[in-house]
């Protein structure tokens, strides 16, 4: 029996908050009791940024780990794992993976190196979260098949129909041909503005437009300076600014993902 949750957080537009989300998340779960590690997947390295983490000075990072899963080579379940900052521990990424989209086109199993790496290290955490890259290459198709669920981050800000069409229809492939149990945990609303109409109207659009195919959380973030000031300083903004309006709203998703 598997205990491990492992959970996507995607969406292959770029900048609405999947990092901030996957960051927050995890040291929400490990401030309740979890081990909890996040592994990010995207070459511009910012989830280590975000911990304050230099991405150009990391020993071993989720290329080194791809390498040896391809090459068949054993894998120490604490290799290249950075332990501990804000409690939770982090596998991270830096430019070095830029190729892995292009060497993974002729690899073996290509979609499903992460989910084989993921099953040798799993029974040391409670939850293990992947930061997905802005695309739906496949990085992304390696997340969605090592998932159990995904977590859509969705930014109301010039939300592109299209580009939601394009994420289902991925997810769709994916749960057609390499992971048939996938399930969409939900759309977490992120760097809302309550305060204009756009932004509660496109919420409540995609509510009635999703309702019964997709979950939308019922907690939702708002922009909120102190997360990105947060984010420039490395560390979190429960670190940063605990009593914050962000600090909150991350909270309260954690407890939302936990119920
Ligand atoms: N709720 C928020 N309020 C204010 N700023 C935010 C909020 N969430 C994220 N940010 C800031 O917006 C920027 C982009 O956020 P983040 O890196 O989480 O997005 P992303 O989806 O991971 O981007 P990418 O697609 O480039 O990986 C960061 O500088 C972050 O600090
Ligand atoms: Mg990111």
């Amino acid at each position: 029996m598997k205990n491990t949750k492992v959970t996507a957080v995607m969406n292959q537009k770029g900048g609405v908050g999947k990092t901030t989300t996957a960051l927050h998340l995890g040291i929400g779960l490990a401030e309740r009791g979890c081990r909890v590690l996040v592994i990010d997947t995207d070459p511009q390295g910012n989830l280590a940024k975000s911990l304050g983490y230099d991405p150009d000075e990391l020993p071993e990072t989720v290329a080194d780990i791809y390498g040896k899963i391809m090459r068949e080579e054993g894998v120490d379940p604490q290799e290249g794992i950075l332990d501990g900052r804000e409690g939770i521990q982090i596998l991270p990424a830096n430019l070095n993976l830029c190729p892995m989209e292009m060497t993974l086109m002729s690899a073996v199993s290509r979609e499903s190196i992460l989910k084989d790496y993921i099953s040798l290290i799993a029974d040391g955490y409670d939850y293990i979260l992947i930061d997905c890259p802005p695309s739906l290459g496949l990085l992304t198709l390696n997340n969605l098949t090592a998932a159990d669920d995904v977590i859509i981050t969705v930014e109301p800000e010039n939300l592109s129909a299209v580009g939601m069409q394009q994420l289902f229809r991925s997810i769709g492939m994916v749960r057609k041909k390499l992971n048939r149990t996938l399930e969409i945990r939900g759309i977490l609303f992120t760097k809302v503005d309550a305060r204009t109409n756009e932004h509660r109207n496109v919420m409540r659009q995609v509510r009635e437009a999703y309702q019964d195919a997709v979950p939308v959380f019922t907690s939702w973030i708002p922009r909120n300076i102190s997360i990105a000031e947060a984010t420039g300083r490395g560390m979190s903004v429960y670190a940063y600014k605990g009593a914050s309006a962000g600090a909150r709203a991350y909270r309260s998703f954690t407890e939302e993902i936990l119920s």
